[in-house]
């Protein structure tokens, strides 16, 4: 062992040093790429923040812990392309705080599942999965039937956003209460679903 090497390993305090300059090198290679590199800020083409409804229907996604099961994100192989469509890119989430990539996958992707099937499909499917997947094992969410969307929280988040750099506009924000207004749970969430991956889906 070099006798700079042995000074290292014998005195503590100065390999901490080491050690927390090694990591921030690994943290800074990844991060400052995201930081600079601007694709990842950079919206896809056809990506646009989240109307109201959809808005709501994404935190009901993330409330219900839907991503424990369910990833958004196709990688770019062709098992993945040929089953669920276009792999995802980076600019198709610029609006997602947080993204729902994900990986772990008891159900399929839903990054592009926006189109796939009917309201009416989604509707009986999240009261209970078995009434159209028999061997499901999708647990059923029928408490979304009975809540309500509050649009006025919707609009909190709305405005929240456009602080953070969303080019949400003021008549969008202030229309947001009336779009969501009589609306269920279950519809925001639909709503959320059927717009997942439309822009590069094609559907
Ligand atoms: C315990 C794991 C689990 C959880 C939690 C879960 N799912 Fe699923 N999901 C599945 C499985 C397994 C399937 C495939 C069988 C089926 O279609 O029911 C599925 C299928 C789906 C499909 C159909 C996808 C396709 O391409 O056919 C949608 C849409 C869906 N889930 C939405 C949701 C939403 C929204 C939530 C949260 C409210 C949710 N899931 C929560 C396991 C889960």
């Amino acid at each position: 062992m070099s006798s700079s090497h042995k000074i290292l390993e014998k005195n503590i305090s100065l390999m901490a040093i080491f050690i927390v300059l090694v990591i921030s090198i690994g943290g800074a290679v990844e991060i400052l790429p995201l930081i600079f590199g601007g694709h990842a800020r950079t919206p896809a083409e056809g990506i646009k923040p989240y109307p109201a409804l959809q808005l709501a229907g994404r935190d009901i996604f993330v409330r219900e812990g839907c991503y424990n099961c369910h990833s958004q994100m196709i990688r770019p192989f062709r098992s993945e392309t040929e089953r669920y469509g276009p792999y995802s890119v980076a600019g198709e989430s610029v609006y997602d705080r947080p993204f729902q990539w994900g990986s772990k996958r008891t159900g399929p992707d839903l990054a592009r599942v926006g189109g796939r099937y009917s309201d009416d499909w989604h509707r009986i499917h999240l009261i209970n999965p078995r009434d159209v997947v028999p061997e499901s094992n999708m647990p059923g969410y029928p408490w979304l039937l009975e809540a309500s969307v509050d649009g006025e929280l919707v609009q909190k988040k709305m405005r929240a956003l456009q602080t953070l750099g969303d080019p949400y506009s003021d008549e969008e924000i202030a229309a947001a209460p009336a779009a969501v207004d009589g609306r269920t749970e279950m519809q925001a969430l639909i709503a959320y679903l059927q717009g997942l991956g439309r822009a590069r889906s094609g559907r």
